[in-house]
């Protein structure tokens, strides 16, 4: 006779929703490897009088305290999504002996030091597969399958609506606000979009993956932001021309003694991979001394994605961790050294500015950037975007570090036939153009 694993969840939403639709066919299969029966003994929902598919009323409770004092629920699922009450009713569930499995970026960003410190002072565990790529397995091979290299660099897309926005701008000739509302109608984006398409789904992402990677532990505030909403029809067509793509690009580099991240609008060589991964599709890429280069494509979202990864860390619970007593994932020796400004960092630049169509402003542009060492690698003017007797001027610069750029256009912007700074783009990649 085997034994019966009691599982409570908590939240029933879109994520929670794609486990109870996924569970049966699941605990068949695991009936039949294993003889024992995995069973979803409570549910906490907000509202216990909605109708949810899959879930019979006497499953549901709204009140935590019903699955924390269950003891027969041995595996809580964390499915409610924000920081708040989530992270507190994790952190109980694992000081009542519970194992959790969580898909939320937001806690464990912020919070993932201390609860993985909980679960392992309570022989306990906390897996968090599905709080980055969805449907991707990344978290697993991180702290796994490249355990035997020295990992070097993560750069990724992981999030699903930037990339589908950008990609809509790409393909389509549209405009921001038009490719967020046509993301917002197919519910790729939310009614406030601002965690997306500012970059702090990403950066919360990005400091998880740094912490499995290199061993630091990342404040995902100290992360260099930029979001894409500046990102313009024109960006698209001069990066076209460039032989680019704009994507929004989360890049975590190891340096001598520190790294450097960042969340940014990147162009991306045409011909590269990740210039490839499109819609709401994510990718991560892995460089390691051994494996030189690793990229995971997928979906990183979506309600049966996601539960494929939250429901691959129960079967790892259950299968080598449940019946062998204590296993936990100990970040006791992250290293807490601060994240290196970004303007030691060096990279090629995209600008574009609108200036006056006079003779010697590029002489004057060329100047202020040379000064602090910039130097122009390429040069697109165009009339098409402006107005009067202005030219959009778009330039790309060799390998610099980001303070020569930002003070030289402290520079530009001073020159009189400057009319507007537009955007500043680091471009992916050391190769000159
Ligand atoms: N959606 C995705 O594709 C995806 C992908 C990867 C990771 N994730 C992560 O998965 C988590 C869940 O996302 P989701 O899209 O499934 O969210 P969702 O659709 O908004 O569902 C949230 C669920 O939690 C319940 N809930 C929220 N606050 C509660 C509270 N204070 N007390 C009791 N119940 C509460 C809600 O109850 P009611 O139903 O009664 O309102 C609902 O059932 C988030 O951390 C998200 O970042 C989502």
């Amino acid at each position: 006779m085997g034994q019966k694993i009691g599982i409570g969840m908590l939240g029933a939403g879109n994520v929670g929703g794609g486990v109870v639709n996924a569970l049966p066919k699941l605990k068949d299969r695991y009936f039949d490897l294993t003889n024992n029966e995995l069973e979803l003994l409570k549910v906490l929902v907000r509202d216990i009088n909605k109708k949810r598919l899959g879930l019979s009323n006497s499953q549901l409770t709204s009140e935590i305290d019903e699955v924390i004092s269950d003891k027969r629920i041995q595996i809580v699922i964390e499915v409610l999504g924000n920081e708040q009450p989530a992270c507190e009713y994790i952190k109980k569930c694992l000081e009542a002996g519970k194992y959790v499995v969580t898909a939320n970026k937001e806690v464990m960003a912020k919070h993932g030091a201390e609860l993985l410190e909980v679960a392992h002072k309570n022989n306990v565990a906390i897996f968090f597969e599905a709080s980055v790529g969805g449907g991707i397995p990344i978290i697993g091979p991180l702290m796994r399958d490249f355990g035997a290299n020295k990992l070097t660099s993560v750069t990724a897309i992981i999030n699903g609506t930037t990339n589908f926005i950008l990609t809509k701008m790409s393909e389509g000739d549209i405009s921001f606000e038009k490719a967020l509302s046509e993301a917002q109608s197919l519910g790729y984006a939310e009614p406030d979009p601002s965690s997306d398409v500012e970059g702090i789904d990403a950066a919360y992402k990005l400091a998880i993956l740094c912490s499995l990677a290199f061993g630091f532990d990342v404040d995902p505030y100290s992360i260099d932001r930029q979001g894409i909403r500046s990102v313009a029809e024109q960006d698209f067509r001069y990066a076209h021309d460039l032989g680019y793509t704009i994507k929004l690009l989360s890049t975590a580099r190891l340096m001598d003694e520190s790294i450097s991240v960042s969340v940014k609008p990147t162009l991306i060589n045409l011909n590269k991979p990740l210039a490839k991964v499109d819609g709401v599709l994510n990718a991560i890429q892995i460089e390691g001394d051994l494996i030189d280069q690793v990229m995971f494509v997928g979906p990183g979202a979506g309600s049966q994605p996601t539960a494929s990864a939250v429901l691959a860390d129960v079967l790892e619970l259950v299968r080598n961790h449940l019946d062998r007593g204590s296993y936990s994932v100990s970040r006791g020796s992250l290293k807490s050294m601060s994240v290196q400004s970004n303007s030691n960092v060096q990279s090629r630049y995209y600008l574009r500015l609108i200036v006056q169509d006079q003779v010697g402003v590029l002489a004057e542009i060329a100047q202020s950037l040379g000064n602090q060492g910039v130097s122009i690698a390429s040069m697109i003017q165009s009339g098409e975007f402006s107005v009067g007797d202005t030219v959009e001027l778009v330039l790309t610069t060799h390998l610099a570090h980001e303070s020569a750029i930002l003070s030289a256009i402290e520079h530009v912007k001073k020159i009189n036939a400057v009319q507007e700074v537009g955007n500043i783009f680091p471009i992916d990649g050391v190769e000159e153009v």
